[in-house]
């Protein structure tokens, strides 16, 4: 069973600005963040599960801030449109609104995009699972929705070829799983994977790239279909999705990315289907 991150311990890691981090060079943001000098994502992954009954407190101001921050920055570099919605869980709460399935939600971020963009939507997976990931460091709990939400409820403004695609729910939660959470969990999360199933390669694959295949494993996918196959040929790392038009593929496949990347210790993936991923350089720490 994973364990939950201890508050106040998390609290201390936790990111405190892009002024502490040394500027505003996000490349150098991330490295400091994937190494652990802010808080260490890949700790993150190991105990981050879905949960879907939080207690309806809201979520404090100090990780409010950092959530809105680290948004700011990634909506820049991502282009993308990632909204933190406050004390106003109308969209979910209720029977008529997710068939029951969320209680307690205050919190949550709406990830806006045309419904028939897939390659902002992988963005939006990528940038919005370093969020999760970012929140579960702070001690909060998330549940990525792909559409059990009334879109009426939810107070953004949007364009006339914009909805929001799908969210991301932050909050508390007890530290135990409720039976009706279990059971949910139970039936949305079918046996995962093992990193074997999910690659292909021409020769025996180096150990970081297992590193970043375990991270996958642990990633969120909607109905835990864990669709993306990555690739090692010719030395080259690759990742692809069957249809990335099919409903949330492309978040599936933005978030198999982070993780990946996550678990190799740092590198830089092209974006789209078979892509490639260059890791980072051995003794590249991001300090120059
Ligand atoms: C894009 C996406 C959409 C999802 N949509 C829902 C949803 O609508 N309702 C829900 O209860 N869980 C949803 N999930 C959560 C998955 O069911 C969950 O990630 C999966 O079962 C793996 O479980 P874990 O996250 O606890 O590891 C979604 C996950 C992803 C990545």
């Amino acid at each position: 069973m994973r364990n939950r991150p201890d508050g106040a311990a998390a609290k201390n890691r936790v990111f405190r600005g892009f002024a502490a981090t040394g500027g505003t060079d996000f490349e150098l943001f991330r490295y400091k963040m994937i190494r652990g000098d802010t808080m260490n994502l890949l700790e993150a992954i190991e105990i981050r599960r879905s949960r879907r009954k939080f207690t309806g407190e809201l979520i404090e101001p100090h990780a409010t801030s950092v959530l809105n921050e680290f948004i700011r920055e990634y909506n820049k570099v991502g282009n993308i449109r990632m909204e933190l919605i406050i004390n106003n869980g109308k969209a979910f709460n209720g029977f008529t609104k997710s068939y029951g399935m969320f209680s307690g939600v205050n919190d949550y971020i709406c990830l806006i995009a045309n419904e028939n963009d897939h390659a902002t939507a992988e963005r939006l997976g990528y940038y919005g699972e370093l969020l999760v990931l970012q929140a579960t460091a702070m001690g909060l709990s998330s549940c990525w929705v792909g559409g059990m939400y009334s879109r009426s409820d939810m107070p953004v403004k949007l364009s006339e070829n914009e909805s929001v695609i799908c969210a991301i729910i932050v909050g508390k939660s007890a530290e135990k799983e409720s039976f009706k959470e279990k059971l949910i969990h139970g039936i949305t999360h079918r046996k995962s994977k093992r990193p074997e199933e999910m690659l292909e390669s021409d020769s025996p694959v180096p150990d970081w790239f297992m590193r970043g295949m375990e991270a996958v494993q642990k990633a969120p996918s909607a109905i835990h279909r864990q669709p993306v196959m990555f690739s090692y040929k010719n030395g080259k790392v690759s990742a692809y999705v069957k249809d990335i038009s099919a409903p949330l593929m492309a978040f599936d496949f933005g978030i198999a990315k982070a993780h990946f990347e996550l678990g190799t210790g740092g590198g830089t993936w092209e974006w789209g289907n078979n892509c490639e991923f260059t890791r980072r350089a051995e003794g590249n720490d991001g300090n120059g």
